[in-house]
């Protein structure tokens, strides 16, 4: 018997969803937040290309609640300490993410913890946690410098290498073999190349949203699907084999092998697949992207640059840094630099929901049904929250002053149920790399680089981040 799976969205085509929309919007019991209200293709594509300034100067101009019509669809923005805490925790049963603008997502990783809600978000979560548990993760800290040393052993000074490429390669590896006990080297996972399947289908998400609505060969959509295909036939064939030989380990895939409900219930195949597409989704691009951006402001940043590396000096003295080191307190300085990068630049930028009963936010009456968004990168750049909100200043998280920020104002990983699963695992990976390159090199920016980002729908380089590798002395 297998465990009840969530209820099913409706597939309805994209010309049906926007007629949804429209007659939702129209009968809305309550008026939407004042706003950009206005049909504006150009706003739609600056939406898509660069939404933080839009974002910022709506704020400004209307507040920390607001909407802003992109293409058909009016969207609720929430932003500040108190919109977050009123999403992700003490109102956060008002909000599902399924049916969000964000629900296509489903077509790639299904019905996973991303995507799903209520009842069976709680109970996947509860079955998924133990893989995710601090000593588990910790367990996991040799395969990441394995992995780690592979990438960075051919590397020498003078080299120009696009440090987000070598770096997505890696996240893959890491997560394949940490979190699926999968042979990135052997068989299947060799056949195919899993980094540029989800580059191809996550494309979709950097195409303006006309074309998004396109269905059939050559569209966008067309492109996501074809992934998809090719990723599911990995880790189903996977799946088999694991159920086939008995084979388990103390990765995730093993803990929804084995899983069972009260009532002896298990996973079915396309459960599990969803699940470890979500993972793989959701942990390997948050992950490169924050090594990147790391890395992109220690080379404008040299003071901070030089900080680092004596902490590693000093705390490390050539050694390569154990699980208690990249888990405890011993290296502040990089944990400061993490976070504010984090702050900056943070790649899930936006929480995605819908509402399900009107609200009244900061005095802002809400309605039922709308599309309603929190962002963490937009609430991390306002200025009375963190001043001077687009300098790199890695002091802005001494523990000191990181007790004293508001709730809510600080929310990279989200927060309250749907706090991100793989927070530790990674804060621990990218400590991990990072900690390997401060070892043994510095990186400059390649002559002319100008940083420019992409939402796809994580935050990402548009361009990559092509560095050059220097000797550290
Ligand atoms: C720097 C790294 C990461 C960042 C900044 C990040 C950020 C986030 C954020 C903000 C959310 C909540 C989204 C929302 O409220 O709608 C989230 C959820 C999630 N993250 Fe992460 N994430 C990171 C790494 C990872 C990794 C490594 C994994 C897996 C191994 C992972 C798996 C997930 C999953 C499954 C969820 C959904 C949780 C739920 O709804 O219960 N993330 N992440």
């Amino acid at each position: 018997m297998a465990i009840a799976a969530p209820p099913p969205l409706e597939h309805v085509s994209p010309l049906a969803l926007i007629a949804a929309d429209l007659r939702r919007q129209r009968s809305a019991e309550v008026a939407y937040p004042p706003g950009e209200t206005d049909f504006s293709m150009a706003r739609t594509v600056r939406f898509s290309n660069e939404p933080l300034p839009i974002l910022l100067d709506a704020y400004h101009r209307h507040g920390p609640v607001f909407t802003l019509r992109i293409f058909h669809g009016l969207i609720v923005f929430a932003l500040g300490p108190q919109a977050n805490h009123h999403i992700t925790v003490s109102h956060a049963s008002n909000f599902i993410w399924r049916e969000s603008h964000f629900r296509d997502l489903t077509a790639l990783i299904g019905d996973g913890l991303l995507t799903t809600d209520g009842e069976y978000h709680r109970r996947s979560r509860q079955i998924m946690l133990p893989a995710f548990h601090r000593e588990q993760i910790a367990a996991t800290v040799e395969t990441m410098q394995q992995e780690t040393e592979r990438a960075l052993d051919h590397i020498r000074p003078g080299q120009r290498l696009d440090l987000y490429f070598l770096t997505r390669r890696l996240a893959l590896r890491i997560a394949m073999r940490a979190l699926f006990g999968l042979d990135p080297d052997g068989g299947r996972a060799q056949e195919i190349d899993a980094a540029s399947l989800f580059e191809q289908a996550l494309s979709f998400y950097s195409t303006l949203y006309p074309l998004r609505m396109l269905r059939g060969p050559g569209t966008p959509w067309s492109r996501l699907i074809s992934a998809s295909r090719r990723l599911n036939r990995m880790i189903y064939e996977e799946i088999r084999d694991r159920r086939a030989s008995g084979r388990r380990g103390s990765d995730v895939m093993s803990l929804l092998l084995d899983a069972t409900d009260e009532d002896g219930a298990a996973l079915s195949d396309s459960q599990i697949r969803d699940e470890v597409m979500t993972l793989l989704f959701a942990g390997h691009d948050t992950t490169t992207s924050t090594v990147s951006f790391l890395f992109h402001e220690l080379a404008r940043n040299p003071t901070v640059t030089d900080r680092l590396i004596a902490e590693q000096d000093e705390v490390l003295a050539g050694r390569p840094p154990t699980g208690a080191d990249l888990t405890g307190t011993a290296l502040p300085h990089l944990e400061m630099a993490l976070e504010e990068t984090l702050r900056m630049y943070p790649p899930a930028w936006i929480g995605p929901r819908r509402s399900i009963e009107p609200f009244t936010l900061c005095g802002v009456d809400v309605p039922g049904e709308a599309y309603v968004n929190y962002s963490s990168w937009a609430s991390h750049h306002l200025p009375d929250v963190f001043p001077e909100p687009d300098r790199f200043l890695p002091e802005r998280f001494t523990p000191e002053a990181k007790a004293a920020l508001p709730k809510g104002a600080y929310v990279p990983f989200g927060g309250g149920s749907r706090t991100c699963i793989g927070m530790r695992f990674g804060q621990l990976e990218i400590r991990v790399i990072a900690s390997a390159i401060l070892s043994r090199f510095r990186l400059s920016l390649a002559d002319g680089f100008h940083l420019t980002i992409r939402q796809m729908p994580t935050l990402s380089p548009r361009d990559g981040l092509p560095v050059i590798v220097h000797a550290r002395d």
